[in-house]
């Protein structure tokens, strides 16, 4: 996930959390075929309804599918802190475990994510890497 995007999920309203996952599902289906074919088979776990959407995670293998990373985690605003996020964590947890060649999941979390970060050592992950970022103008 873009970091500016994370930023933006974090307080976005209600209703345009509903919207962006919609037209994510939408988007991710319409292009398929081409992601597909430049990273490998994206797949999505939901919760809710498709008219209802409450949360939705979306992950693709790297690494010859040594690797899940996950792309995109949200929860809608007006269900969060509801385990949304951990139970579709744990049924990709699950579904990776039963495919023979994945090793580990990976994401990556701005630093001032708390929220996510907590989440992540909560469930066991570890930080593994650190991205710099060089300012060509002034910040
Ligand atoms: C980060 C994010 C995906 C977390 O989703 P979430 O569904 O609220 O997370 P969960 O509810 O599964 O877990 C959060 C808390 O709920 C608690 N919880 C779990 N099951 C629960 C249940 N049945 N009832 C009540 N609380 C529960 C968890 O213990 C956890 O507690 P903690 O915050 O004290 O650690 C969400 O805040 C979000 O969409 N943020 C904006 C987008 C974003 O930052 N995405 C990540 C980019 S990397």
């Amino acid at each position: 996930m873009k970091v500016t995007f994370e930023k933006r999920l974090i307080d976005a309203p209600p209703q345009v959390v509903t919207f962006v996952l919609e037209q994510h599902l939408a988007l991710r289906k319409r292009y398929s075929y081409v992601l597909d074919l430049l990273h490998g088979r994206e797949q999505t776990m939901w919760a809710g309804t498709a008219s209802h959407p409450l949360g939705a995670l979306l992950w693709k293998p790297y690494d010859d599918g040594r690797t899940w990373w996950v792309d995109f985690a949200c929860t809608h605003p007006d269900a969060r802190s509801k385990g949304i996020y951990l139970l579709l964590r744990s049924r990709l947890v699950a579904r990776a475990r039963r495919d023979p060649m994945v090793r580990t999941i990976e994401s990556h979390v701005a630093t001032w994510n708390t929220r996510m970060q907590d989440l992540n050592k909560k469930v066991g992950a570890t930080q593994c890497s650190v991205r710099f970022r060089y300012a060509v103008r002034g910040v």
